[in-house]
């Protein structure tokens, strides 16, 4: 069907021609513009490498992406990065044609301000797309004009944290087209020395591509390399789509030959601790389980799966129970039983015959699980080295008995009084997860999302290996008193096997030879103080080696960790504690330029601070929050360039200065057939004149009657071409060579970077290579209208190219020049207010009044206010009006 049309379009196309009597210019290609564009849109992605410099886990990643717009118009480029949630974005830059708009990170109520002006003056439209469970999808979009290049880069950091014994780095890879270039290159350096490095990637299927993905480690330092040529990227020797789709992750571990590692660089310091070895602290386990109605069918079969899976890693040395909750609650024993093997037949049969009823009472449920706990612990019915914790699940809101969640809080706050950890687990999106949150922070412990999804059983069970085997309790990280500031949490209830505690702070004297840390903690069998003596001069020389990567890096790692932990807290405070909180979170992510929930990512143009055009933002989950968490992301659009000069209407002219945000406008009066120069460069070559017709009443009077142009002629001496442009048809001259095209067409013509594009009975874009472009917009009127006639209108997008030489009633102002408006002052008709205008050095009196720009809408246009040059520009255009009348159309 496609195709059949397709050959009808162009039949008739060249049947126009031969209609006409023209021969077809050989040189030409003519290209049906189709509306049904396919995928291929004229958009090479040309380059793209994802570079990540890791320093003591903590990850620096440039994500670049280089395109250019091959297609004959202005199109839209989307950017998209996927990055982890616990990532900050530091950086984004755009660069569009060599010119480049730097990213700078805002306070979010002051960039909102600022985002918000943008948008309502039509500079934005925002894109906003989902996430995934651990990544927030960052999404960006420019329009390109034709031929033009863009660059993206996005730069963004992490605090890899290390679980199951494994630091994870991962990056989402989807290029959507062959990439020329395609390349991820990681550095990693530790001074501990790195155990192990691995790198997979989820759509490498064969050797082929194997041989694409180098890694080796040695020592202090890993490299992982990824760099498939483009035929290593097809997804068939003959296939033109990539399959470059899923996930790429680096996992690497460091060795543990000492449980503690400091390290100090520029008066920062961090520590980090994992000791080994140590026996498990048995441990006492309340699952509190919600079995509401709701909770009925799969995730009632998945969390029965997942608890019947825990069950069997549960070692005999735990005691353990279940507190189930809908309407009320109900337990499985009175008290917390030992899992010994016959209870733990037992537990399982009971997991088994669990069965959903009613509404959600989550306040007893929880309450009931703490007292049991804190009465087997008065009642010695657990061992004494062992730890407690609460697990609790659930997938909605409190609707019985206590559902206040403040209320709830406050009962859960007192009944555990901070002696052991409430994990919380929120199933799915229809519930309260801030709730879930803060009133798991509150007590020591944290909430994990479970997505509702075929594998959610796994994510229950995953979650509790995370918790499952305590080395140590109650530990405390210590510094010399006084030594020390800035320090961040030093102390945590738990450490769990295949963690690490990370701190970090500043030193009071940068000098400071050396220094001791000591880590205390409860064990299995005892209690043990870990010491670690620092020395600065062999720290210094262990450190030379990482140069090569990024030096500040410790007193990043230490903001980053900092902001992280207040903006924690600042969940669970209050009141003017919260505004601290807050404040100090804001000072320090300002400072070292993180994209927090609380700052945004403007990108400006260079120095325009007023034209803001986009924004980055990593949105906090909102007090009603009911969906996953959403996305960083950055909505951008820059504007098409503006129509900085055009002549439309009764012959308007409009100079746009698009750094004031304001426009001057003048009028030509001048009889019909008379033809004005526009535009002339005698370096490029380029002339644009224009005749202008009147109406049909052929009136004289030069007070009340309307011209307008209805002939344009647009040539280039060097490339010997010409375009005259009426408002029937449009005729081309290559050399010698002419080709006629009717309004009727819709047609796009190229050679040699120059292209025309006709919009049938719309207008007509010309562009020559990028840096020139106009558009000739069509305006009709009713055919037995007694005054109107069909004129044109013109209008330069682009004029970068041209030379500094260029003249003409438009192209004069081609470069930059100033002028300021001063004294305004009201007049008979208050819309329309006199001043003063000083423009080249003349000072005149202008009227405020408006023009319109057709070239999206060519019958209502869009207002454009402007000041009113009088008596045919008299003042503003060089010489006089007379100047600029020629002979003839080329
Ligand atoms: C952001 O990236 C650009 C381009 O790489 C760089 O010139 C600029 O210095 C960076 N800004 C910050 C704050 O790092
Ligand atoms: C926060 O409170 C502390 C004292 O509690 C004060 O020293 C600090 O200046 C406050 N910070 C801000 C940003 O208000
Ligand atoms: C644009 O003009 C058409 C008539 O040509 C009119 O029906 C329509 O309401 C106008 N739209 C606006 C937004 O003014």
């Amino acid at each position: 069907m496609a195709s059949a049309r397709w050959s009808g379009l162009i039949l008739a196309l060249l049947s126009s021609l031969v209609a006409f009597g023209y021969p077809r210019s050989p040189s030409w290609t003519l290209e049906k513009r189709s509306l049904l564009e396919g995928k291929d849109d004229g958009i090479e992605v040309y380059s793209t490498t994802i570079s990540c410099k890791v320093t003591s886990r903590f990850a620096h990643n440039v994500v670049t992406t280089r395109a250019v717009n091959r297609a004959d118009t202005a199109k839209e480029v989307s950017f998209d990065v996927e990055l982890p949630k616990t990532a900050f974005i530091t950086n984004f830059t755009l660069t569009i044609d060599g010119v480049t708009y730097p990213g700078n990170v805002k306070e979010k109520e002051v960039a909102k301000k600022q985002y918000e002006k943008a948008v309502s003056q039509g500079k934005t439209a925002g894109l906003v797309k989902a996430s995934g469970r651990k990544l927030e999808k960052f999404t960006v979009s420019v329009n390109v004009a034709a031929g033009s290049k863009v660059t993206f880069e996005l730069t963004y950091e992490e605090l890899l944290k290390r679980n199951k014994g494994r630091y994870e780095m991962y990056l989402k890879i989807q290029p959507k087209q062959l990439v020329k270039h395609f390349e991820i290159e990681a550095d990693i350096f530790e001074p501990q020395g790195i155990s192990m490095l691995d790198a997979e990637a989820s759509f490498i299927t064969n050797d082929l591509l194997g041989s694409a993905l180098t890694q080796s480690f040695s020592g202090k330092k890993g490299h992982v390399s990824f760099k498939p040529s483009l035929d290593q990227q097809r997804s068939c020797p003959t296939c033109t789509d990539s399959l470059l789709d899923g996930d790429f992750t680096i996992t690497y571990d460091v060795n543990r030959e000492s449980p503690a590692n400091v390290q100090v660089v520029n008066g920062y310091f961090v520590h980090f601790f994992a000791p080994q070895g140590l026996p498990v602290v048995p441990k006492n386990v309340v699952f509190v389980i919600d079995v509401s109605g709701s909770m009925q069918g799969r995730k009632m079969e998945q969390t029965k799966d997942a608890l019947l899976k825990i069950l069997e890693d549960m070692s005999e040395e735990d005691y353990l129970n279940f507190i189930l909750f809908s309407g009320d609650v109900t337990t499985w024993k009175d008290n917390l039983v030992q899992a010994t093997p016959e209870n733990i037949e037992e537990a399982r049969m009971f997991v088994r015959n669990i069965r959903d009823q009613g509404m959600t009472n989550i306040n007893d449920g929880l309450l009931r699980g703490i007292s049991m706990l804190n009465k087997a612990r008065e009642e010695n019915r657990v061992p004494e080295r062992s730890t407690s914790i609460v697990i609790m699940l659930t997938d909605g809101d409190a609707n019985v008995g206590e559902s206040r969640p403040q209320k709830i809080q406050e009962n859960v706050r007192n009944a555990i009084g901070g002696k052991f950890p409430l994990y919380n687990l929120g199933f799915g999106n229809n519930l309260n997860y801030n709730f879930l949150e803060s009133l798991a922070l509150e007590n020591h412990g944290l909430a994990r999302r479970i997505y509702e999804d075929s594998d959610a059983n796994l994510q229950l069970q995953g979650f509790y290996e995370e918790v499952a085997n305590p080395l140590l309790t109650e530990v405390e990280v210590e510094y010399p008193q006084n030594a020390i500031l800035d320090l961040t949490q030093n102390t945590y209830q738990h450490f769990y096997d295949g963690s690490e505690i990370v701190v970090a702070g500043r030193l009071v004297d940068k000098d400071m030879n050396n220094f001791k840390a000591d880590v205390k903690g409860h064990g299995a069998i005892n209690d043990i103080t870990f010491t670690e003596e620092v020395d600065m001069k062999e720290m210094e020389k262990a450190l030379q080696e990482q140069d090569y990567i990024f030096g500040d890096y410790i007193e990043r790692l230490w903001a980053y960790l900092t902001i992280e932990q207040l903006l924690e807290k600042c969940k669970k405070a209050h009141g003017d504690e919260k505004e601290n909180l807050t404040a100090q979170a804001l000072d320090l992510s300002l400072k070292y330029h993180f994209v927090t929930p609380l700052t945004s990512m403007v990108v400006t143009k260079p120095e325009d601070n007023e034209n803001q055009m986009a924004l980055a933002d990593k949105p906090g989950e909102g007090p009603a929050d009911t969906v996953i968490p959403s996305t960083a992301h950055l909505n951008i659009y820059q504007a098409p360039p503006p129509p900085s000069y055009y002549v439309d209407g009764d012959p308007h002219f409009i100079i746009q200065i698009p750094e004031k945000d304001d426009a001057i406008c003048f009028n030509i009066d001048e009889d019909p057939g008379t033809v004005l120069r526009l535009i002339q460069d005698p370096i490029t070559g380029f002339t644009v004149n224009g005749q202008i017709i009147g109406d049909k009443k052929g009136s004289s009077n030069s007070e009340t009657r309307k011209t307008y142009f209805g002939k344009l002629g647009i040539a280039n001496a060097q490339m010997d071409f010409r375009i005259e442009v009426t408002t029937e048809k449009i005729t081309l001259w290559n050399g010698a060579v002419q080709s006629t095209f009717s309004w009727l067409d819709t047609v796009t013509v190229t050679q040699d970077g120059l292209s025309v594009v006709i919009n049938r009975k719309k207008n007509m874009v010309v562009s020559f290579g990028d840096g020139v472009t106009f558009v000739v917009v069509l305006h009709q009127v009713w055919k037995k209208h007694p005054v109107h006639l069909d004129f044109l209108g013109f209008y330069v997008v682009d004029s970068h190219r041209m030379s500094s030489q260029t003249h003409g009633l438009l192209g004069q102002f081609f470069h930059p020049f100033d002028f300021k408006v001063s004294d305004i002052h009201p007049d008979s008709d208050p819309t329309k207010p006199h001043a003063t205008m000083v423009v080249k050095n003349h000072q005149l009196t202008v009227t405020r009044g408006s023009q319109r720009d057709y070239r999206k809408d060519a019958n209502n246009g869009t207002k454009v206010a402007c000041w009113f040059v009088h008596n045919n520009g008299q003042g503003l255009i060089d010489g006089v009006h007379s100047d600029y009348i020629v002979s003839n159309l080329f």
